[in-house]
């Protein structure tokens, strides 16, 4: 197996960047279900980073389901697959390039606004600090899926007014223009009815059953970037969990 040399220089933390290649190479089937993958001791030498970290990247691929972990033997490729809608943090745009359809958005708002206190404690600033403000109705094929208002705090990218084009990818601009890559983030979903603004944006008659998401995207350093709160269409859009279970020891 080739291990890919990694960029010591990138934002995105070195675990992740052991993950993301070990993740691609069972992908292609290049690691196959029943194979170790390398140990502790051949990544951190292989790659030049600590055991620790070497560590943190196979945890994580356990605590995916992806590989398990035998004591005094390794850890080996599971027969589980991944799906193609296991939950990741991956933006609207590349979610719907992935089922091949085509992401569009409709700006309804972009501007700087004051943090609303729900806004302020989630992205820990101070109580109404300023924030880039994006709401927009997210389309796949021209057809509306959901609206979505992302508050950002200014001072995390001071000029996005003027760098995002807020019909592409905010994800997209966050990670080309100030290295701000969201890898991590807290969602909580309810089930609610579309009042009239929602089911006039969404194109539904109003009452309609929607996901409401709160979201708290996270940078790899834990630092909270994005408060979000969307509406989502339940007729069109679906939810997929894959949940794990905490490892057990089967001896007992
Ligand atoms: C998803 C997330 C949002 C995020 C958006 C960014 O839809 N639920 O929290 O703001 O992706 O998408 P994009 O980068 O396509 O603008």
């Amino acid at each position: 197996m080739i291990l890919e040399a990694l960029d010591h220089n990138s934002a995105v933390p070195l675990y992740y960047q052991i993950r993301k290649h070990l993740l691609a190479q069972v992908r292609c089937g290049a690691l196959k279900p029943g194979e170790m993958i390398p140990s502790e001791q051949e990544l951190s030498t292989h790659l030049g980073v600590s055991r620790m970290t070497a560590r943190h990247a196979i945890k994580s691929l356990c605590d995916l389901g992806v590989a398990y972990s035998l004591r005094g033997r390794g850890t080996f490729v599971s027969g589980i697959k991944l799906e193609k809608n296991f939950r990741q943090v991956i933006s609207f745009t590349e979610e719907m390039q992935k089922r091949g359809w085509r992401a569009e958005s409709r700006t309804l708002s972009f501007r700087i606004a004051r943090a609303s206190a729900e806004a302020s404690k989630a992205l820990r600033i101070p109580a109404k600090a300023k924030v880039i403000s994006l709401r927009r109705v997210r389309l796949a094929n021209s057809s509306p899926m959901g609206i979505e208002w992302s508050c950002i705090p200014l001072r995390m990218c001071p000029h996005l007014l003027q760098v995002l084009d807020p019909r592409r990818s905010l994800y997209d601009t966050l990670a080309r223009e100030y290295g701000l890559h969201i890898v991590i983030a807290d969602e909580t979903i309810e089930a609610g009815l579309a009042i009239a603004e929602e089911a006039r944006l969404l194109e539904i008659p109003r009452n309609s059953p929607v996901f409401l998401f709160t979201r708290i995207s996270y940078l790899h350093d834990g630092k909270p970037a994005e408060y979000v709160r969307s509406t989502y269409r339940a007729d069109r859009y679906k939810i997929v969990n894959r949940l794990t279970r905490p490892r057990v020891d089967w001896r007992h």
